[in-house]
C-alpha cells in the first residue's frame, strides 16, 4: 500500500467513513486526506464506543498518528470545521489547503431554493460555493481569519510524504452517481465525485496511486432526486428493514437492489482495484461476529462470489456492522 484511494460506486452513503476508519486503525497511515465536494457529505462512524457524524474532517482521524489533510478542491465551511476539529479532539494534525473554497453563510442562503429544490440538494451551500469558484469569485481558506493556523500547501505535503514511502489514503465522498459529468444528470453534485477528482482535489497525480477500493453497499441507496433504476417501493424498503436517513439532513434514504449495470460502470470508470461490500449484515442473517470469509453464512458468501464473477475485481474487504471493527478482512 502506497496510496490508496477510498471512493463510492452507488450514490454516496456506502460506508466510505466507517471502511476509512477500519484502514486507518490497520493499514497505519501517515496520512489521510479528504476528497470530494465538502460538508454536503456526511460520514458516520462508530469509535470507541461513541457515534461521529462528520461532514469535513476525514474518519481515518480515529487512528491517532495520522496527518489529516483537506485538499484544495473540498469546500470548507468553518465554522462545520471547527465543530468538528474540537469534537474529534483533531488541533494540531489537520489541516486545509492554502485554497480551499470557503463556504460563506450567503451561500447556504442561495441553496435553499431556485434548481436546488428540483435536484434536493443538501443545502449546505456547496453547490452556490462552487459557482462562486467557477466565477473566479470565492473566497480563500488562506484569507478566512476562522481558520488562521490550519491552512497548508496539501499537495506538497501529500506529495513529500509519498516520496518518501509513506502510506497515504484518500478518503472520497459521494459516489459515482452523484458525479457532475459521470453521474445521472442534472441529478448530481457540483463536482466529478470519482477517484481521478479526488486525486485532483488533493493534488496528486494519477501514477501516484496504488489501489483503488470501491465500495458498494449490498444494496443501493439514494438520497434526494433522480434516476433510480433498481429502486424499491417504500414498503418493500421497510419490509427488508433498509430504511435508512441521511446523515446530512434527516431525509429518508431510497432504497433498491444492488445495482449492477451501475456497479460495473463504477469499476470501469474508477479503475477499481478492489471491492468493498458494505452492509452484508443488513441482507443476511447471520453474519454478525464473522472473522473469515468460512464464518459468513451460504447466502452471503454465494452473494459475495456472484459480485466478483460479475464485476471481475476482487472482494478483499466486507462490512458487517456499524462498528469500525465489524469487518471480515480478505486482503
Ligand atoms: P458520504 O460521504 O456522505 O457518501 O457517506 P459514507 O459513504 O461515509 O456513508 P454514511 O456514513 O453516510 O452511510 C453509511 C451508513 O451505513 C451509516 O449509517 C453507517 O453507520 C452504516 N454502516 C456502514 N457500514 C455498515 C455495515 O456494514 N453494516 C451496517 N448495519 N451499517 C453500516
Ligand atoms: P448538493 O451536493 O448538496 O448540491 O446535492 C446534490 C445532490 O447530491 C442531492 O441529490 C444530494 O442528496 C446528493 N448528495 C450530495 N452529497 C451527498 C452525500 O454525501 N451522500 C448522499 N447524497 C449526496
Ligand atoms: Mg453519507
Amino acid at each position: 500500500m502506497g496510496v490508496t484511494v477510498v471512493v463510492g460506486g452507488f450514490f454516496g452513503d456506502e460506508g466510505k467513513g466507517k471502511i476509512t476508519g477500519y484502514l486507518a486503525n490497520h493499514d497505519k497511515p501517515d496520512i489521510i486526506a479528504r476528497g470530494g465536494v465538502g460538508p454536503n457529505a456526511g460520514h458516520t462512524i462508530y469509535h470507541n464506543g461513541k457515534k461521529f457524524g462528520l461532514s469535513q474532517i476525514p474518519c481515518g482521524f480515529v487512528y491517532p498518528n495520522a496527518k489529516l489533510y483537506l485538499g484544495a478542491g473540498v469546500l470548507v465551511n468553518p465554522d462545520t470545521f471547527l465543530k468538528e476539529v474540537a469534537e474529534t479532539g483533531t488541533d494540531g494534525r489537520i489541516f486545509v489547503d492554502n485554497n480551499c473554497t470557503v463556504i460563506m453563510p450567503e451561500h447556504i442562503e442561495r441553496d435553499k431554493c431556485a434548481n436546488s429544490c428540483k435536484i434536493g440538494t443538501t443545502g449546505t451551500g456547496c453547490g452556490p460555493a462552487n459557482e462562486d469558484r467557477v466565477k473566479r469569485i470565492a473566497p480563500l481558506a488562506k484569507d478566512e481569519p476562522k481558520l488562521k493556523g490550519y491552512v497548508a500547501d496539501v499537495a506538497l505535503e501529500v506529495n513529500k510524504a509519498i516520496k518518501a514511502g509513506k502510506k497515504v489514503i484518500l478518503e472520497g465522498s459521494q459516489g459515482m452517481g452523484l458525479s457532475l459529468y459521470q453521474g445521472t444528470y442534472p441529478y448530481v453534485t457540483t463536482k466529478d465525485t470519482t477517484a481521478s477528482a479526488f486525486c485532483t482535489d488533493v493534488g496528486i497525480g494519477p501514477k501516484a496511486v496504488d489501489d483503488v477500493i470501491v465500495i458498494f453497499k449490498a444494496y443501493t441507496t439514494r438520497v434526494g432526486e433522480g434516476p433510480f433504476p433498481t429502486e424499491f417501493s417504500e414498503e418493500e424498503t421497510k419490509k427488508r428493514g433498509w430504511q435508512e436517513y441521511g446523515t446530512v439532513t434527516g431525509r429518508p434514504r431510497r432504497s433498491g437492489e444492488f445495482d449492477y449495470e451501475l456497479a460495473k460502470r463504477a469499476v470501469m470508470i474508477n479503475s477499481a482495484t478492489q471491492l468493498c461490500i458494505t452492509c452484508l449484515d443488513k441482507r443476511f442473517e447471520g453474519c454478525e461476529g464473522a472473522k473469515t470469509f468460512d464464518d459468513l453464512p451460504e447466502d452471503a458468501k454465494a452473494f459475495i462470489k456472484g459480485i466478483e464473477a460479475r464485476l471481475e475485481v476482487p472482494v478483499t474487504l466486507i462490512s458487517i456492522g456499524p462498528n469500525e471493527e465489524d469487518v471480515v478482512d480478505l486482503r
